[in-house]
């Protein structure tokens, strides 16, 4: 029998709730198996509820109920009701109460990884978004917002850090063998930005000055003996702190901040008020073990845990509807601060990389939903590239609609008007209309609205009058559930490039210039004339992305190789290229179907030794014009009968094309660049070795045995993880005896060290060799490897469902089968995580019939399994729908 769908939560059935909670006390006594937690809270009647009065209840769940007690008293089991998720007080005193409950939980065998659980030996809690209602009984949602005060208590010998919100404020032994420590966090917040952390913990430490000159103890917890690998981490919050000071004016309100990493976290990080809890990936570096990559990721996620200390902590989200609101400004706000702190240009092409790879095809796909999305059935299936980059993308286009200087003032009002509450995007909105007089009411369409559009553009070119006329279109295709769309407002930045390269000055008919290039589209259709234009102009469109959208515009190879070599905008360089890079790719993949040879890419070859030769270019940004787009990158602008085949072997020979008639130069590039003995992460430098390493790739794509030896030596003689990394995930990719060496070695060296050994797992995982999948099976019994550790699994089965389009989509549909089992088997004890593995199949639809019945087959075999987390029935009875 199949189990009945849970019912979705709706936007438009949202209601203020009917108690409030001011303050809440807890005591938890913890123990491996057994933890014992006595809350009291302090309810009273909401004066703004929609139904005021009648029957509280509260959140709970996984827990055994020892007593529950009501100012006091406690009360007769027949007084309460208490079901699987909920414990409810049919009547209530109509004035301010206190509320006391006893409960136990297991942190042993909470294998979900939210709420109270235990990560090598690490008593830590993960409460967004419905944790907390593991660890007490709550009104567990972010529009309760109390002041919490925590007594943690528990062994001195296993846990001798205690570690909560806020401040500390006492703390001292409680016999037999037991301490404790009491936090207390003057700032009401909701329950998922509660947190406690106890165990044998080492601290890195220092200080920061704020700006009104307030001193803050600044602390990193790692496992003993890792001190050592915080000192980035360490340096990346205080350059956070400092930036949020001076880009918007935010000071840090505690006198203490502290971050925690453990080994088995479901996700990246997390927020917690003034205790950020951290994937240890995202926090342990030094040059040996960490590549500039991850280097990156840290100071990022850093960055964004920090910066929601005021978007997301002071002010939060009304309801879990207004996630982006938190998570897509955050990230805006992330991006940003790595553009103020790498390269502007390289960043913004990192960024729109990624909005591309995961959000498009989950915008066009069975899982796509607006950014603000109306209805959910498990919430944690709501942490999307949606929520969190096309969320971010719709912030950057407000600032790009108002300009910098309107859009902080935006921000100000936001802050000032919203401090401590949990808010809507409609009042986040309202602040940018209140200080602009821009009227953003279609705006919100964006927020609404699922689905990317489709700018298509004409220009046309009027010798006689030397006008040009810009002909933009928007298009919006269906979406799940969503036919008839409205238009948005678009940021359109343009360039028009004369003939010899000059950039043309943006006059419009009327006479009005266009200083920053920025048109703004509010209609279905519309056009733009442009004024004394002497000649037929080259148009540079949708510069620095200004908007997330398709962009359609037909334009010869000429125009393409014209934009990739004159174009005065460096990102539209960049994009250019990898247009043609695509095209060239799509042609060859139609050849290849046909049993044809690919035309030579001469002209886009061409066209990158151009931009090889330009000296004004700095390292990084050439080593994103050297990756072409990826497998999936194709797969997804084909769009419909894909061939992951056809499509490998056309990447494949593209590259090699590449590496065969750039030779020359790509071994002067591999050369040339300086080897710089002591390794320093900026941005500088990592750039210089990311495109040695793309020089390298590039050369071992051509395949001669001179270049696999090259890429072998740069294995061997590496001194630091960038460098051994970027080779044997070249190596490791090719058959041989190269690689079987390489990976051996690497494996040798690392076994001890669970971070780096993941890569290892990674790599064989992302093969595109026929023995894959078989390796990966075999990995998963190896005693590295553990199905309870989230990194683990993304590391082995997520990169082969994810990062091998070849393997995975095997045409015996054998690829899908052991994801779909793997899926089931991690559906018992951590959903959310199988769930996430599941979005491997969103695109099923798109491919070769002989695929779809096979991917059909595997997902039909999860549906119909009994027993299945909402997490997981919701996401696969979405992409079957
Ligand atoms: N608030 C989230 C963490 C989170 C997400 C907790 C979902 C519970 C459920 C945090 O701020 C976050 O967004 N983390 C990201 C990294 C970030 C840099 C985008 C993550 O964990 O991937
Ligand atoms: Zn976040």
């Amino acid at each position: 029998m199949k189990p009945e769908t849970p019912k979705p939560i709706q936007l438009k059935n949202y209601s203020a709730p009917a108690y409030r909670i001011d303050t809440v006390d807890l005591d938890v006594s913890l123990h491996p198996t057994r933890t014992r937690v006595l809350a009291t809270l302090k309810l009273r009647p909401s004066p703004d509820a929609a139904k005021p009065g009648g029957p509280l209840v509260l959140d709970g769940e996984m827990m055994e109920l020892g007593s529950v007690a009501l100012d006091g008293t406690v009360l007769e089991a027949g007084s309460y009701r208490v079901t699987a998720d909920t414990l409810t007080l049919p009547r209530v005193p109509d004035r301010a109460f206190t509320l006391t409950t006893e409960t136990f939980c297991n942190p042993d065998t909470n294998a979900s990884l939210s709420g109270l659980y235990r990560s090598r030996e690490i008593y830590t809690t993960q409460c967004e978004a419905e944790g907390f209602r593991r660890i007490t009984y709550y009104l567990d949602r972010p529009d309760v917002l109390a002041t919490f005060t925590t007594r943690i208590e528990a062994d001195v010998e296993s846990a001798p850090v205690l570690l909560g919100n806020g401040n500390l404020v006492k703390h001292g032994r409680a016999g037999r063998g037991r301490h404790f420590a009491i936090w207390h966090d003057p700032h009401p917040k909701p329950a998922y930005l509660f947190a406690l952390v106890g165990g044998k913990l080492a601290a890195h430490r220092d200080t920061f000055t704020t700006m009104s000159g307030r001193k803050v103890d600044l602390a990193i917890y790692v496992e003993p003996g890792k001190e050592d690998r915080c000192g980035w981490a360490m340096d990346a919050l205080k350059r956070s702190m400092k930036w949020d000071e001076e880009r918007f004016g935010r000071e840090y309100d505690l006198d203490v901040f502290n971050i925690v990493a453990v080994s088995d976290f479901n996700m990246g990080a997390m927020e917690n008020k003034g205790l950020n809890i951290f994937n240890d990936r995202l926090v342990l570096a030094n040059p040996q073990t960490a590549t500039d990559a991850n280097y990156a990721d840290i100071e990022r996620v850093i960055a964004h845990e920090y910066f929601h200390n005021w978007t997301g902590n002071r002010i939060t989200c009304r309801d879990w509807f207004q996630l982006c609101l938190k998570e897509g400004l955050t990230v805006y706000r992330d991006q940003e601060f790595s553009a103020d702190t790498r390269s502007r240009t390289v960043q913004r092409i990192h960024d729109v990389r990624q909005l591309k790879a995961r959000q498009f095809p989950e915008d066009a796909g069975p899982l796509a939903h607006p950014v603000r999305p109306s209805s959910y059935i498990e919430i944690n299936n709501f942490y999307t590239a949606t929520v969190y980059e096309k969320g971010a993308e719709l912030v950057r286009m407000i600032a790009t609609l108002l300009g910098r200087e309107t859009f902080r003032k935006g921000m100000d009002l936001y802050f000032e008007r919203h401090d401590g509450e949990a808010a809507t995007v409609e009042q986040f909105l309202q602040c940018f209309a209140d200080v602009s007089g821009h009227d953003l009411k279609s705006f919100m369409n964006w927020y609404n609205q699922a689905g990317t559009p489709e700018l298509v553009c004409a220009l046309k070119y009027d010798s006689r009058a030397k006008t040009a006329t810009l002909e933009v279109e928007q298009i919006h295709g269906a979406s799940p559930g969503a036919s008839k769309k409205s238009p948005v407002p678009i940021p359109i930045k343009i360039g028009l490039i004369g003939a010899n390269g000059q950039e043309l000055p943006l006059r419009l008919a009327n006479g009005r210039e266009l200083p920053d290039g920025v048109l703004e589209m509010t209609k279905r259709s519309e056009k733009w004339t442009f004024r004394d234009i002497p000649s037929r102009p080259v148009a540079s469109l949708l510069r620095g992305f200004s908007a997330p959208v398709n962009l359609t515009m037909s334009t010869t190879d000429r125009q393409l190789e014209f934009l990739v070599t004159h174009d005065t905008d460096a990102f539209n360089r960049w994009q250019a290229a990898q247009d043609y890079a695509m095209r060239i790719m799509i042609a060859a993949v139609r050849a290849l179907r046909k049993g044809q040879r690919p035309a030579r890419p001469d002209g886009f070859v061409g066209a990158l030794a151009t931009l090889l030769n330009d000296t004004t270019l700095e390292p990084a940004y050439l080593a994103q014009v050297l990756a072409v787009p990826s497998e999936s990158d194709v797969a997804r602008v084909i769009g419909r009968d894909v061939d992951p085949a056809l499509i490998h072997r056309a990447r494949r020979w593209l590259r090699k094309a590449i590496g065969v008639q750039l030779g020359d130069r790509l071994v002067e590039i591999y050369e040339s660049t300086v080897r710089i003995k002591t390794f320093k992460p900026d941005a500088k430098s990592a750039g210089e070795r990311a495109l040695r390493i793309a020089a390298l790739s590039l050369l071992a794509a051509r395949g001669n045995p001179d270049d696999i030896a090259r890429a072998a030596r740069h294995f061997r003689e590496a001194r630091n993880a960038t460098d051994e990394i970027g080779a044997l995930a070249i190596l490791a990719n090719l058959p041989g005896p190269e690689r079987t060496e390489a990976l051996d070695r690497f494996y040798k060296r690392w076994k001890d060290d669970h971070l780096v050994i993941r890569t290892w797992f990674g790599f064989q995982a992302a093969a595109p060799l026929s023995t894959t999948l078989r390796t990966v099976k075999q990995l998963t019994t190896h005693p590295l490897f553990s199905m309870r550790n989230p990194n683990s699994v993304y590391g082995l089965i997520g990169t082969f469902a994810s990062s091998n389009p070849l393997q995975f989509n095997r045409p015996d549909g054998k690829g899908y089968d052991f994801v779909a089992a793997r899926i089931l088997e991690l559906d018992k004890f951590n959903p959310q995580v199988a769930a996430r593995l599941l979005g491997a199949f969103r695109s099923w639809r798109n491919l070769e019939i002989g695929r779809r019945r096979m991917a059909l087959r595997s997902l039909q075999n999860i549906a119909s399994t009994p027993g299945l987390s909402n997490d997981v029935q919701e996401i696969v009875s979405k992409i079957l729908d």
